[in-house]
């Protein structure tokens, strides 16, 4: 049986599907083991949301769906595509002088692209947990799941400015690892593919908890979907 069918048939089994069989996300996912992040011409392009802006609440209200989704997540998709043509004008022209401004952008704005992405598949209406090999995995790297949850608790609250709390799969060593991003691409280890990402920037949860940044990153996690999670580190062990 092929993976896709596989994964088709376990989702019908178990009555659950990890994201709507349209979306772009899941299709990408499954079938090249990474996120949409292009159109067919290979320029970035802001992919549908796999569920409709009321399908969070009341974890993350519509109103704030809608703005960070279409004009945050969206805004940076279009810069990065100016930031890229930028890069290359230059080097068509033999003008090198602004490419260090735009590269600066690019990793900025491609980063932001590449993380909202995977955020928004990261959430769901409905409780999961880690189970299979990602739970054998996040015991032996974290001793428990409780442990990492306090652990992505901690390091996604505690942000200087605006960031993320992520949980990467590092190729290198074989290990998960929790990482605590600044703006959208500091403070990285190269070769991690996260699984799972928080986004602590203010445009996150400002509109419903103000300045409240620890209540809301606890009123994630009940609607962190972990089956995508486990479907990320699956491909990210096969990938990495
Ligand atoms: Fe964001």
């Amino acid at each position: 049986m092929k993976r896709n069918d596989f994964l088709k048939t376990s989702a019908i089994m178990t009555g659950v599907s990890l994201l709507p069989t349209n979306s772009v996300f899941a299709q990408s996912l499954q079938q090249t083991g990474l996120d949409k992040l292009t159109d067919k011409d290979g320029y970035f392009a802001l992919q549908p949301l796999p569920y409709n802006e009321t399908f969070l609440e009341p974890s993350m209200d519509q109103e704030t769906l809608h703005l960070h989704y279409t004009f945050h997540h969206g805004d940076a998709v279009k810069a990065a595509n100016v930031d890229l043509a930028n890069i290359r004008k230059a080097i068509d022209s033999n003008t090198m002088d602004t490419v260090d401004y735009w590269t600066k952008k690019l990793s900025f704005h491609l980063s932001s692209h590449i993380l909202h992405t995977i955020f928004w598949t990261n959430l769901t209406n409905k409780k999961t947990d880690p189970s299979g090999e990602l739970l054998k995995q996040i015991e032996k790297d974290f001793g428990s799941y409780d442990k990492l949850k306090a652990l992505i608790a901690k390091t996604s609250k505690g942000v200087d400015g605006n960031g993320w709390g992520i949980l990467g799969y590092q190729p290198y060593t074989k290990k998960l690892t929790v990482l605590q991003c600044e703006n959208h691409e500091k403070l990285t280890q190269w070769g991690v593919i996260p699984v799972l990402v928080i986004d602590v920037w203010e445009h996150s949860y400002y509109l419903k908890y103000r300045n409240r940044r620890a209540e809301f990153v606890d009123n994630l996690f009940p609607i962190i979907n972990w089956d995508n999670v486990a479907e990320r580190y699956g491909v990210a062990t096969k990938i990495g």
